[in-house]
């Protein structure tokens, strides 16, 4: 049997290949930092590399303060526990780390997951029915777009960041919606009984912030909810590092967020959902990634725990990394490259230009590694045809010089391919 299936995926494999999207991974032999040493391809000799494609934003993935976080729970409350959070998977840890996002967010209540993919995955269904709507942006992460599919609200998708088409959608789902739900005739449109906005606090591909002011007066306006994911933002974003949603000043304002600490806050994994008290209490009695998935491992509780009194204790590294992004997003617009105006460490050099895009996206990735910088084009499909770029990604724990290089080895390759 397996002779036939085994010819199928080959050919779906070498059509892969032959669209130019086949995903190669790079074997780091360090731990993830600045300056990695990496095997790429996987059996050629290792070179040092500086790394500017991760989302380490504040350099906590090797920090020793999480480090050593996470041994003392290593020995404290062992390697893992083996169940679920319900049955026999709850430590105080876990509590703990909850509350302090709570009291991060100025929110009710907060659930762990595994990921943030897990707590996207596992939010909407248990919240929502075929009586109610989602209305969700364009462009949100792949997590968001697969949870709102397992769940059985209407789902209405406005244009990326684009009020008056949110505004299309919150009407259309108040005035009323074909609910089709089994056997029978469909029943006569009917307003939707809750609505819930869904948006990504940062959209992970240009960097830009969503714009929560408006999106709350709408959700007001129509009487929704308002999601927000805020992945690429929380611990630096803002004046405190409470994410997007202090930039936009509307701090205790939104009704569910989810989070993740693999990326800023620590880098290794789990995620939350934090919001008003009964909507994590339903979570926790029917969100199924929460009641069918592993507990988060007590030393990953504990850095996280590590990560947020760090940031509750010192602005520094939120302010580095704001320094660091600032100066090479301006260096690369004196240089003549095509940028986006922003603050967010997300700097997508765009080959909007270029009628090769695609294929500049990746000689150029190829040329800044030679160079000894690691970033990563991104082309269609990952992002629309003729909006290819090159996503460099910046870290409190870049120094000047660093980020000096890197400017440099843009220059120079800039200059080779006529960029700049
Ligand atoms: C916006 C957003 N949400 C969720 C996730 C998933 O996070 P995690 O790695 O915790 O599953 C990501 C990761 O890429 C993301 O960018």
């Amino acid at each position: 049997m397996y002779q036939r299936v085994k010819y199928d995926f080959n050919q779906e494999l070498t059509k892969i290949k032959d669209a130019g999207l086949f995903k190669e991974e790079r074997l780091i032999l360090t731990s993830q930092k600045p300056g990695i040493y990496v095997s790429f391809p996987a059996a050629a000799k290792a070179r040092e590399v500086l790394n500017f494609c991760s989302n380490n934003y504040l350099g906590l993935a090797n920090h020793p303060e999480l480090i050593q976080a996470a041994h003392q729970a290593l020995d404290q409350y062992g390697f893992g526990l083996a169940s679920v959070r319900f049955i026999c998977g709850t430590q105080d840890l876990h509590k703990k780390l909850e509350d302090k996002i709570s009291k991060f967010y100025h929110t009710e209540d907060t659930i762990l997951y595994s990921s943030c993919y897990d707590a996207n995955g596992g939010l909407f269904e248990g919240l929502l029915g075929t009586e109610d709507a989602i209305i969700t942006d364009a462009l949100n992460h792949a997590s968001i777009i697969d949870g709102i599919r397992l769940c059985k609200a209407k789902r209405f998708i406005y244009e990326h960041s684009d009020m008056r088409s949110l505004e299309t959608a919150l009407k259309k789902a108040r005035e009323g919606m074909d609910i089709w739900d089994g056997p029978g005739l469909a029943k006569e449109p009917v307003p939707a009984r809750n609505i819930i906005i869904a948006t990504d606090g940062v959209f992970s591909m240009d960097g830009d912030i969503a714009d929560l002011k408006h999106i709350i007066e709408l959700a007001n306006t129509y009487d929704a909810l308002v999601m927000v994911d805020d992945s690429h933002a929380t611990g630096f974003l803002g004046r405190t590092g409470r994410g997007s949603i202090e930039y936009n000043d509307m701090l205790g304002k939104v009704d569910i967020i989810t989070s993740t600490l693999g990326k800023a806050m620590g880098g290794a994994s789990g995620g939350f959902t934090s919001g008003h008290r009964e909507i994590i209490e339903i979570l926790r009695q029917k969100s199924r990634p929460y009641l069918f998935s592993n507990t988060l491992a007590p030393a990953i509780a504990a850095a996280g725990i590590a990560a947020f009194d760090l940031l509750e204790r010192s602005d520094d590294l939120r302010r580095q990394l704001m320094e660091n992004t600032m100066t090479f997003r301006q260096e690369m617009g004196r240089l003549g490259f095509d940028i986006n105006e922003g603050s967010h460490p997300i700097v997508p050099i765009l080959l909007r230009k270029f009628s090769n895009d695609a294929q500049l996206a990746q000689l150029l990735s190829r040329d800044l590694y030679a160079e000894g910088i690691y970033v990563v084009g991104f082309f269609f499909p990952v992002v629309p045809r003729g909006q290819s770029r090159i996503r460099v990604q910046i870290s409190a724990a870049h120094s000047k010089e660093h980020i000096e290089r890197a400017i440099a080895a843009f220059a120079k390759v800039g200059r080779k391919h006529g960029i700049i």
